[in-house]
């Protein structure tokens, strides 16, 4: 973000390929203004972590919200971070902690059958949700960095459930609001891997050739 008086800052990785808006213009601030999403907001965002795809239509993504100045939950997530994130995560108006089924119920068995997809799918319906989020002008900043068992023991998650993220949500701020050493990577530009480092054809490691296409740009 920018300081007061400059024009926002570009936070945008470059593409030579046309992508949603939302996901050009998506990245994870740790600066928040003190600003509440409006809980309608917070309605579609949880709305569109529920469309998301899963195992044998398992749904197995619960989310528990937050909200700063609505009882102490948001004091209490807080207090499960990591050292490091609770510099400014708590700054975030909304902390959502979210959790996935361990195991699924089998279909064809009808017992509880091990579930490796699981932390993907929770990522498929976190990553909705941020995608929701932009649309309606609000920014996200998930976090791996907090005590699962702190959480599980603070919110009484049940034993079929693993916490696995904790979803920061608001309106990005300046940069200026933070702690010094944080507001270099705040202002950071962000990187990427080029397109010829994950995309192959015919044998793992060789660039695809749609990337050198004619037609496709420079
Ligand atoms: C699973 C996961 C865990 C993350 N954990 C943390 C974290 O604990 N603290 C943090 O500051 N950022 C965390 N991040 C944010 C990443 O650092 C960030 O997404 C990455 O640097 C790319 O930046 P961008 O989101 O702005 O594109 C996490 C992201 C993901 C997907």
């Amino acid at each position: 973000m920018s300081r007061p008086g400059e024009a926002p800052m570009d936070k945008r990785v470059p593409t030579r390929f046309p992508v949603l808006r939302e996901l050009a213009d998506r990245w994870s601030p740790r600066s928040f203004l003190d600003r509440a999403p409006d809980p309608r907001q917070l309605c579609s965002i949880f709305e569109a972590a529920r469309l998301a795809p899963s195992a044998h239509n398992t749904q197995p993504s619960r989310f528990l919200v937050a909200r700063k100045g609505v009882g102490d939950g948001h004091a209490r997530l807080s207090a499960c971070l990591s050292e490091a994130n609770q510099v400014w995560a708590p700054g975030a108006p909304v902390l959502v902690l979210a959790s996935v089924m361990r195991e699924r119920l089998s279909q064809v068995t009808g017992a509880m059958v091990p579930y490796p997809h699981a932390m993907h799918d929770l990522g498929l319906a976190v990553m909705s949700a941020i995608v929701q989020a932009q649309s309606m002008g609000l920014h996200c900043h998930p976090i791996a960095g907090f005590e699962p068992d702190l959480a599980r023991a603070a919110f009484r998650v049940p034993d079929l459930f693993e916490p696995g993220l904790i979803l920061a949500i608001g309106y990005a701020g300046p940069a200026d609001a933070l702690p010094e050493e944080l507001q270099l990577k705040e202002r950071g530009s962000r990187t990427r891997r080029v397109l010829e480092e994950v995309l192959f054809e015919g044998d793992w490691g060789l660039p695809s050739p749609l990337l050198a296409a004619p037609g496709s740009p420079p």
